[in-house]
């Protein structure tokens, strides 16, 4: 028996949650030991988790005053679509862990907010549940081991009117990650996933065979994978987790649609590059309009304009979100969205900035 004292989650929100770090220290609350520990950790010895927030305390900010903000908004345009604000939800599995109405409530949420949601491949919440003419959801795939079974995924999305799909490729082997380690966390027995099995079945290993070459390595993507997916769909192909500029050019010469530039908030190569530093770089390398996202440590209105000056076409959060989906369902995450588009747009303000094309690197000092 659990001796945790586990609260369930608000039905209003009190008002000591002003900004995503209450909601982080109110989420815990909420949850056991052991799905906190497979939230907040991250790989080895979590260098990059720290290093994704220190990235945006060393820019600093210069703004511009005076300017004529008064027909300012913070609409942007990435292929083809327009969304009302540049902060999206990134794809997050398992989310039942955090709350009974799991990406359904997160999706509510998202679509009330005008955030544009994607939604992990390990969904608990089949796709056709969400609503089918809410045009701000993206579909995120993970390679299911062959070219058919992935290929299957992706037209369960298209006839569900997702506009993109958002395919993981940075973690073809799941991180070194200690604190799961150290609670036995594992996923609950019962749990389902309307689409796909929990795990991806591996090969069958013979005595000598290598645990990670022999194995995982033989059902991971590759290049000549995602070829075949951009042929085989009309919908966008994104690649998530991309940080080296060769990869980046790679991806843009085979007809992907953009990147979402990630080391997985720290959870599968610790001391990778940090997201910035990355999206600087492959900025320089790409045709200047290629849309280019960002995720990892995005905690403030302030991170958001950053990115953004850096390059960045829009902005995912993965932790932040599910604090607030833990704390009070689809009512947390709708709070945690609004409170970090609000901080943006002040910041917009403050910046002398009234639409994010005028945002660019004018405007911070990395010195
Ligand atoms: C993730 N992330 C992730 N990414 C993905 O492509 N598919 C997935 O199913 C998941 N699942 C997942 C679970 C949990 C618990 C976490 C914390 C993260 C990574 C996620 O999309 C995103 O890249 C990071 O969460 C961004 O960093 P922050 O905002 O959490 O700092």
């Amino acid at each position: 028996m659990s001796m945790e004292n586990i609260l369930p989650p608000l039905k209003e929100i009190p008002p000591h949650l002003q900004t995503l770090a209450d909601y982080e220290v109110q989420a815990q609350k909420h949850l056991s030991d052991m799905v906190w520990q497979y939230l907040q950790g991250g790989a080895m010895d979590e260098y990059s988790i720290r290093d994704n927030r220190e990235q945006f305390a060393k820019i600093q900010l210069v703004p511009r005053l005076l300017n004529d903000l008064t027909q300012g908004h913070t609409a942007c345009e990435i292929l083809g679509q327009t969304f009302p604000h540049p902060i999206f939800l990134a794809p997050i599995g398992h989310q039942q862990q955090f709350h009974p109405d799991a990406e359904a409530a997160s999706a509510l949420a998202a679509e009330v907010l005008g955030s544009n949601f994607i939604l992990s491949t390990f969904t608990n919440t089949d796709l056709a549940s969400l609503k089918q003419e809410n045009p701000y959801k993206w579909f995120q795939l993970y390679w299911q081991g062959d070219r058919k079974k992935s290929l299957a995924l992706i037209r369960l999305a298209e006839q569900q009117n997702f506009k993109a799909i958002v395919i993981t490729v940075d973690s073809p082997h799941t991180g070194v990650r200690d604190r799961e380690r150290r609670v036995f966390f594992h996923l609950p027995e019962n749990m389902q996933h309307p689409h796909t099995p929990s795990h991806i079945p591996l090969p069958e290993l013979h005595e000598n065979q290598h645990p990670v070459f022999a194995g995982l390595m033989q059902i991971a993507p590759k290049w000549a994978d995602i070829e075949f997916i951009i042929a085989h769909t009309d919908l966008p192909v994104i690649l998530k987790g991309v940080l080296h500029p060769l990869d980046a050019q790679k991806a843009v010469e085979i007809g992907v649609k953009g990147l979402i530039i990630s080391n997985h908030g720290g959870r599968v190569l610790d001391t990778s590059i940090s997201p910035l530093k990355a999206l600087a770089k492959i900025k320089a390398v790409v045709p200047t309009d290629f849309p280019l996202l960002l995720d990892g440590g995005v905690r403030r209105g302030t991170d958001v304009f950053k990115a953004i000056a850096l390059g960045a076409s829009a902005v995912l959060i993965g932790r932040p979100y599910i604090h607030g989906l833990a704390v009070a369902g689809a009512l947390g995450v709708a709070h945690v969205i609004k409170i970090l588009k609000e901080e943006f747009e002040v910041t917009m303000a403050l910046m002398g900035t009234s639409t994010l094309n005028e945002i660019n690197t004018d405007f911070i000092s990395q010195e």
